[in-house]
């Protein structure tokens, strides 16, 4: 069984000056000032731009648009005119929602093709910057449409015939562009990768179908090895184990290799995800509405598949394994209780007292065997772990608990760089006393009262002492997401390009 990436509108870069049909895309600054490829459009359409901007309310107002259609003396058949407001100030979050925005309007009614003249009034853009503007397009330009029998599936957007097949960009540099964009492209899979796993309906991608989608990675030189149920039972896995014992689905974990920075680069970067591939809160049943959400509760999973495959794609200069236990939480015959204990691989027992606090269960196995199995220099974990961290921040920031300041700020600073943004909260000795037990070493929830960071509390408690580790919640940012400039579907493949960046600025060899 193997994955195919999502089929997306090709992709390419040419000069400034070729000639294009289909869409032409051309931009102004704030004023509007007009680029000189928007000049000479105009030029040629005997000012049809400039009439534009006289009849409409158009500044040059970053994100806003006009449209002309069928304008006369060009090939085009539309012509876009984009404003970039000030782009002197812009960062790469910039350059990478402007492609996003610019992908929004080519629905692909007015011809297959388009054409970005991307320049600014005072002229050529920085490869770098052209690459994100790309890797913001082909973001924007995923849609997840396997489900719909009467929509063509072809090339997105739901225009069938009409979609678009083909996007040029055209700047001062092509060469440059597309050497830049060579890693964004590996991106671009890993977080359309993630995304389609996020978005796949539970009865389709339940824990062995999930595992068996791993396989796609070895083609990017990925090692990946998939664990029975048999062998977590052999490792002592009785947390991770008493979740998915109410499913017939039987759970697994995979692990990941990616050894990029070869034997020399010494120990690994270990990267945890939770997998809970639909969170039903077993015997401690959560109430019908908003319930289906829960399909979704694989999404920290989904990104380190997501991260393996671009690190993989791209070649990066470093040694990583990822870790990913699935499994799915079901009421059953044989489901766990609550007051159940049972021990974790690392001797910890725990009292089950809520058995809809799961993720946690599941993370304190695959957290303590990376550390056994990897030694590694340092382990993050992503998870949809709790409803409270939505309380706290919304869908805006996912949440960050970490005992390394260093690590920390580097996550946040990431974070920043790439618009998925990070906000700390606290650890300490206060919260970790509410998860102790009468009758176990912990129990699985720390009271009524700062949910998130009783469960980063237990996390902690499988995290060894001198591991620099960092807990991602990412409940309120990795799925139902926000429409944002770059992405529309339900999944967001949050986490993937934070981390990604978070070891090329830190960890690769150069
Ligand atoms: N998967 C949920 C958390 C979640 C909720 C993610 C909503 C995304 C959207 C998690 O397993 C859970 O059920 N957490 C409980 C913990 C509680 C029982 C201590 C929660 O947050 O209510
Ligand atoms: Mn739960
Ligand atoms: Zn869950």
């Amino acid at each position: 069984m193997e994955l195919a990436l999502t089929d997306l509108t090709s992709l390419s870069f040419a000069s400034k000056t070729a000639a294009g049909d289909g869409v032409a895309v051309v931009f102004a600054e704030e004023g509007p000032k007009l680029s000189p490829a928007a000049q000479d459009l105009d030029k040629k359409t005997k000012g049809i731009l400039t009439k534009a901007v006289q009849i409409t309310t158009f500044k040059g107002k970053k994100g806003t648009t006009v449209d002309v259609l069928a304008p006369q003396g060009v090939k085009f058949s539309r012509i876009v005119l984009v404003g970039l407001g000030k782009p002197a100030s812009f960062g790469h979050e910039d350059w990478l929602n402007l492609g996003g925005t610019v992908r929004g309007q080519l629905t692909g009614q007015e011809g297959a093709a388009a054409h970005v003249y991307l320049e600014t009034a005072s002229g050529d853009v920085a490869p770098a910057d052209v690459s994100a503007f790309a890797l913001g397009a082909q973001l924007r330009g995923y849609t997840f449409e396997k489900y719909k029998s009467k929509t063509p599936k072809k090339n997105g957007n739901g225009a069938g015939d009409k979609a678009l097949k083909k996007l040029v960009v055209h700047c001062g540099d092509p060469r440059a562009a597309g050497q830049a964009f060579a890693p964004d492209r590996a991106i671009v899979d890993g977080v359309h990768l993630a995304r389609d796993l996020v978005n796949e309906p539970a009865n389709v991608l339940g824990p062995a179908e999930f595992a068996a989608r791993t396989k796609t990675l070895t083609k990017a030189g990925v090692q990946v090895e998939v664990l029975s149920e048999a062998a977590l039972k052999k490792l002592g896995m009785g947390s991770l184990l008493a979740v998915g014992q109410g499913s017939e689905r039987p759970s697994h974990v995979v692990v990941m290799q990616w050894k990029g920075a070869g034997p020399k680069g010494g120990a690994p970067i270990a990267i945890v995800g939770k997998g809970v591939t639909f969170d039903t809160g077993g015997i401690s049943l959560k109430p019908a509405g908003g319930m289906e959400d829960m399909k979704g509760d694989m999404a920290g999973a989904a990104c380190v598949v997501g991260l393996m495959q671009a690190l993989a794609e791209r070649k990066a200069k470093v040694n990583v394994v990822g870790v990913i236990g699935l499994t799915e939480n079901m009421p059953g015959g044989n489901a766990t209780r609550p007051g159940d204990v049972v021990t974790a691989m690392s001797g910890t027992t725990i009292e089950v007292l809520n058995t809809d606090a799961e993720g946690r269960m599941v993370l304190a196995d695959c957290l303590w065997y990376a550390q056994e199995k990897f030694k590694p220099k340092a382990v993050i974990n992503l998870a949809t772990l709790t409803g409270a961290v939505m309380v706290a921040l919304g869908k805006e920031h996912a949440g960050l608990f970490s005992n390394n300041d260093e690590l920390s700020e580097r996550l946040t600073a990431a974070g920043k760089e790439t618009g998925e943004q990070l906000w700390r909260l606290p650890l300490g000795p206060k919260y970790d006393k509410m998860i102790e037990s009468k009758v176990a070493d912990i129990k699985n929830t720390g009271g009524k009262w700062g949910g998130s960071i009783s469960a980063a509390q237990f996390l902690q408690r499988f995290v060894k002492e001198g591991t620099p580790w960092a807990h991602l919640d990412i409940a309120g940012t990795a799925m139902s997401s926000v429409d944002s400039d770059i992405n529309r579907s339900w999944g967001s493949g949050f986490g993937v390009r934070l981390l990604d960046r978070l070891i090329k600025d830190h960890y690769e060899r150069r």
